[in-house]
């Protein structure tokens, strides 16, 4: 992609005359913190200002930082954005005021010459891993539930649409409620899974290893044995590689959050005219419980 008319045609950047503003989207998940601290510390190494915040989860939040650091007058935006819709105004005003937008890990509905360049998961294979992960484990197939990221966010949605592609006909997904990304609402729906449907549960697609151990929690309270309820859930971080080393999770769908260096170097190409990618995927891997003991150790997240 060729880049925006930006501020580099008036001077070269260098990582330690770059300002880059991180709206980030909360703290909900150990993927999230090692998003954060990726950032946090490809920064400080490479002498970059990073204007740093955290929405708590609310893109009204994520919206009035991004618009404090327009006003700023930042280099440029890195937005991980909570949900996918409602980014137009702000991508608009950023652009009028010449600083181009990165989107990283998750997706945004707008067109894209609202942004530079989006950098992060393909979260429909993703979801397609999980639903071939989910076949293997239930050849006979049998009903299953989904425990769903943030609705309306990129990664719930790209996830949920690959598992449904993929998944065989004689797997049914009985019931898919959100559990927000976050350890404390993973229990109480699988409370509520648990009571409704009780051992009819053969299997669960689990968004991410926190709601994965929220869910277990609940799974073990509820008298179920590892493996009972076949579980494949998203991320790898090193909670859900004790999660496999414990027999509770099958598979685990990697998720990688150590965007930081990656989205410094897009950053400076950007801003000073280089070519770039205008998509950046990050390759990912599947882990499973006969390697999560050996891979454990060495996990960065
Ligand atoms: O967008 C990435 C997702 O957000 C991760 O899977 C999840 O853990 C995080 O909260």
């Amino acid at each position: 992609a060729a880049a925006e008319p930006t501020k580099a045609e008036k001077k070269e950047f260098t990582y330690s005359t770059m300002t880059m503003c991180y709206p980030q989207l909360g703290a909900e998940s150990d993927w999230r913190t090692a998003n954060t601290a990726s950032f946090k510390e490809t920064a400080g190494e490479l002498g970059v200002r990073l204007i740093f915040s955290d929405a708590q989860q609310k893109q009204e939040n994520q919206i009035s930082a991004m618009r404090a650091c327009i006003q700023q007058g930042v280099d440029i935006i890195a937005l991980p954005p909570v949900v996918e819709d409602g980014w137009d105004a702000v991508l608009q005003e950023a652009k009028d005021a010449g600083i181009p937008v990165i989107i990283v890990d998750r997706s945004v509905k707008a067109d894209k010459s609202m942004y530079a360049a989006h950098i992060g998961s393909n979260m429909v294979q993703e979801g397609e891993k999980a639903g071939n992960e989910m076949n293997k484990l239930l050849p006979d197939g049998g009903k299953i539930v989904e425990l769903s990221g943030t609705t309306g966010s990129g990664a719930a949605t790209g996830r949920a649409e690959g598992f449904r592609k993929t998944l065989n006909k004689n797997i049914e997904i009985i019931d898919s409620q959100t559990g927000n990304f976050t350890r404390a609402e993973g229990k109480p729906v699988m409370e509520a899974f648990l009571k409704k449907y009780g051992k009819d549960i053969k299997g669960a697609f689990i968004h991410n290893d926190d709601m994965a151990i929220g869910a277990i929690e609940a799974i073990k309270a509820a008298g179920f044995k590892p493996g009972d309820i076949k579980i494949v859930s998203v991320d790898g971080t090193r909670g859900g590689f004790q999660a496999m080393v414990d027999g509770w999770v099958q598979a685990d769908v990697e998720c990688n959050p150590l965007l930081g260096p990656q989205t410094m170097e897009l950053a400076l190409n950007i801003l000073n005219g280089k070519p770039f990618d205008a998509e950046t995927l990050t390759k990912e891997e599947v882990y499973y419980p006969d390697k999560a003991a050996e891979l454990l150790p060495s996990r960065k997240y």
